[in-house]
């Protein structure tokens, strides 16, 4: 099977990136990520791609006009030669220009339900409104804030005795095994968007 080639895109951490990285070292993913982009030049997520030999490019947003800034991104992503594009953790909202650039070959993971909880700080969303499950979502990108087609989803429950801390700590658990899981679905599998639903045959 022939491997695609990926960007990940992040701002922080980049325990989404290790995840999906090591889901294609073990082959469970058929793809290879040829770039990690952050504009945070002081990502952590920068670090895990160095320890893992992937190439990387810091391309700070900050003081940059967002045509400009996103017009390197792209750059960036066409010279590795990628075509998919996963967001892990990119703090930013992309353009309808940059997201028309990679048509449906773009996924982000997001630590609530979607429709519920968009936008920042989700699992402390969904802690105070008190729902009793929460979870995650992988979805297509967009040019809304978490507003893309659904591709998976999974669920955790919430407990009285949870912080938003320990309830995000369960979401991220389930991120690890959905973003891999998802992108192997939509490597692997044929798939339509009929409207708003992501169906696979
Ligand atoms: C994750 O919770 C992800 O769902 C959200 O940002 C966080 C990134 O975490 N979009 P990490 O950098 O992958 O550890």
């Amino acid at each position: 099977m022939t491997r695609e080639r990926v960007a990940v895109l992040l701002s922080g951490r980049g325990s989404n990136l290790v995840a999906l990285a090591e889901a294609c070292a073990r082959g469970e993913v058929p793809a290879e990520i040829v770039l990690v982009v952050s504009n945070r030049p002081g990502a952590p997520g920068l670090d895990r791609a160095r320890e893992r030999g992937i190439p990387i490019a810091a391309i700070p947003g900050k003081g940059v006009p967002k045509e400009e800034h996103e017009r390197l991104v792209a750059e960036a992503i066409e010279e590795a030669q990628a075509r998919w594009v996963c967001l892990a953790g990119y703090m930013r909202l992309l353009s309808p220009t940059f997201v028309a650039h990679f048509p449906q070959r773009i996924v982000n993971i997001h630590p609530a339900l979607l429709p519920s909880f968009p936008g920042l700080d989700a699992q402390r969303q969904a802690w105070a409104y008190g729902v009793k499950v929460s979870g995650c979502t992988v979805h297509l990108v967009d040019s809304g804030c978490d507003s893309g087609p659904v591709v998976l989803q999974r669920t955790v429950p919430v407990l009285d005795d949870d912080t938003p801390e320990t309830l995000a700590a369960r979401i991220l658990e389930q991120e690890h095994i959905a973003y891999p899981a998802a992108l192997r679905m939509l490597l692997t599998r044929t798939w339509r968007l009929e409207g708003r639903r992501v169906i696979f045959d």
